[in-house]
């Protein structure tokens, strides 16, 4: 871990007790930390912006009897093999699946699956959660 180093920060008392109401919300227990995790979120959002390598999950939910799209699904993530991490399935109930998708790459390609999925016909709820590889954001 690299050295702590603690700066001032000044602003408006109004904006100030904004942000302490925000951050109560979010249950951070310190200023300190929700700058930190800002600081990091506006890092990552020039990661993906870019286009250099990110990191992420896309989420979704679908009905299973469908066989077509279930095949659908399958062929898009062979074609993406190269920036899959890891599949989860988890069954949610009788008719319902949910899936998770990690994964890592040019985040062009990234949003390209992410799209992909989340236009097939059947496919619901669908999510692209954007985050770092990390080592940027340490
Ligand atoms: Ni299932």
């Amino acid at each position: 871990m690299s050295e702590i180093i603690r700066f001032g920060v000044s602003l408006e008392k109004n904006l100030l007790q904004r942000f302490d109401r925000l951050i109560r919300g979010k249950k951070y227990t310190n200023r300190s930390e929700a700058i930190r995790d800002l600081i990091r979120q506006e890092m990552v959002k020039k990661e993906w912006e870019e286009g250099g390598e990110v990191a992420g999950a896309v989420t979704f939910i679908y009905d299973h009897h469908k066989r077509d799209l279930l095949n659908r699904i399958m062929d898009l993530q062979h074609d993406y093999q190269k920036i899959i991490i890891s599949t989860q399935h988890i069954h949610l109930d009788h008719d319902n699946c949910l899936e998770i998708v990690a994964v890592r790459g040019v985040a062009k390609e990234v949003l390209e699956l992410a799209d992909a999925l989340k236009a097939l016909k059947g496919v619901r709820n669908g999510t692209l959660s954007m985050t770092g590889t990390g080592k940027e954001t340490k």
